[in-house]
């Protein structure tokens, strides 16, 4: 058979596959946690659609998630903020439900420019919830409104104890946060008024590492304000040195404690969290984190283990928001979800440096 003919016919069958595929739209799905999430979801037989403005990430990560997982990418490009768009999205590929992870993440610029915060992370909601009830209410054909949103531990504000439950009472400590915690009392509200609704909130702790293919992994504009990122820039001579953003927490080195967990467990957390809301109909709200909370000096640590890469740093002030210790009890979504994080901080160490190695200056650096 001549090959224009067999690629013809792989083509459309192609089609058919993907058009049979049940769609989700995956908003931020070219960001760090979209990315790897867009690769769960096409592994489990689930066609993500990215809605995506690339505001705070490049355009190559689509040929990359298209090497990955050896199909191309649906991508919508656009404002989740507009909200016509957003309907008339929803309205072409008819998905089966929304993850929603579009917004701005940095604590600092949030507290320099909230109402920079307010406006994308509240305003994005507001438009996304109002084109699915344009869409999904009242039910028909395309069956009831179904939601998972990526909130944060933030939502815990400065938690009084630790290991935090998703019982324990809500705060902010910044703007980021602050929208967060709105974010998730809209969603109690939109629930209360329309039943209908499925809505899973997932409270991530904080993700590190890349994909094992080194294709996708996190790459921030500027400074990173996460930890991970900042040791393999300075590990591959892009930064001086590590900030660590103060030594005197009640801590038992002094330092900040957190949840660090793989960026994989994170995405396959919204698979499962899709299944359940599409299984049971039941909202819930989980934390997905790994139920161990280490320093930013055990990370260090961790990392020059698994790189063998020195890694200078310096004790400079707290840094406006932060919070001593923030670890999760992470025993809701086992019992509700069945999962569980699976990968250990060595792990996360050393995907993260091969991502940076192979990629140098992030997707920037062209082919991998
Ligand atoms: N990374 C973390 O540490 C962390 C922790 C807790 C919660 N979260 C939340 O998870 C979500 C994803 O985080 P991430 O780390 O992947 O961030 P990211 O910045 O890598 O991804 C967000 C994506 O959303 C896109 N985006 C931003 N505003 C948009 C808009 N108005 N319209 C369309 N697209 C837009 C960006 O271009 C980007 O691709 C965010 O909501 C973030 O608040 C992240």
């Amino acid at each position: 058979m001549p090959l224009v003919a067999f690629a013809h016919i792989l083509f459309h069958l192609y089609k058919k596959v993907s058009h049979q595929a049940p769609r989700i739209l995956l908003t931020g799905g070219a960001g760090y946690i979209g990315s790897h999430t867009f690769v769960k979801l096409r592994e489990a037989g689930i066609e993500p659609v990215i809605l995506d403005n690339f505001a705070n990430s490049h355009p190559a990560v689509v040929d990359r998630l298209a090497q990955i997982t050896g199909a191309p990418v649906l991508l919508e490009r656009g404002d989740v903020l507009d909200q016509p768009f957003v309907e008339d999205v929803l309205r072409r590929h008819a998905p089966a439900g929304v993850i929603h992870l579009a917004g701005d993440k940095a604590v600092g610029e949030s507290v320099a420019q909230p109402l920079k915060y307010f406006r994308s992370n509240i305003g994005g909601a507001i438009s996304l919830l109002q084109a699915m009830e344009a869409v999904y209410l009242p039910v028909g054909a395309l069956g009831a409104p179904l939601l998972v949103f990526s909130s944060s531990a933030t939502v815990y504000g400065d938690p009084a104890t630790v290991p935090i439950t998703e019982d324990f009472p809500r705060g902010h400590t910044d703007p980021y946060g602050h929208t967060k915690l709105v974010i998730e009392e809209m969603l109690d509200a939109v629930r209360a008024a329309q039943p209908a609704w499925r809505i899973g909130v997932l409270r991530y702790f904080n993700p590190a590492g890349a994909h094992p293919s080194a294709l996708i992994g996190e790459d921030p504009n500027g400074t990173p304000a996460n930890l991970m990122p900042y040791l393999t820039q300075v590990a591959i001579g892009r930064l001086p040195h590590l900030r660590v953003f103060g030594g005197d927490y009640p801590t038992p080195d002094g330092t900040g404690v957190r949840d660090y967990i793989h960026i994989q467990d994170l995405a396959d957390g919204h698979v499962v969290a899709l299944r359940a809301l599409q299984r049971t109909g039941e909202s819930f709200t989980v934390n997905l984190g790994t139920g161990r909370g280490y320093s930013v000096l055990d990370v260090v640590k961790a990392f020059v283990d698994a790189t063998g890469r020195p890694v200078p740093y310096r004790i400079v002030d707290r840094r406006p928001g932060d919070v001593a210790q923030c670890y999760a009890d992470p025993s809701r979504a086992k019992a509700l979800l069945g999962w569980e994080a699976r990968h250990t901080l060595e792990q996360m160490c050393a995907d993260a440096w091969r991502w940076q190695q192979r990629n140098p200056q992030g997707y920037a650096t062209g082919a991998a």
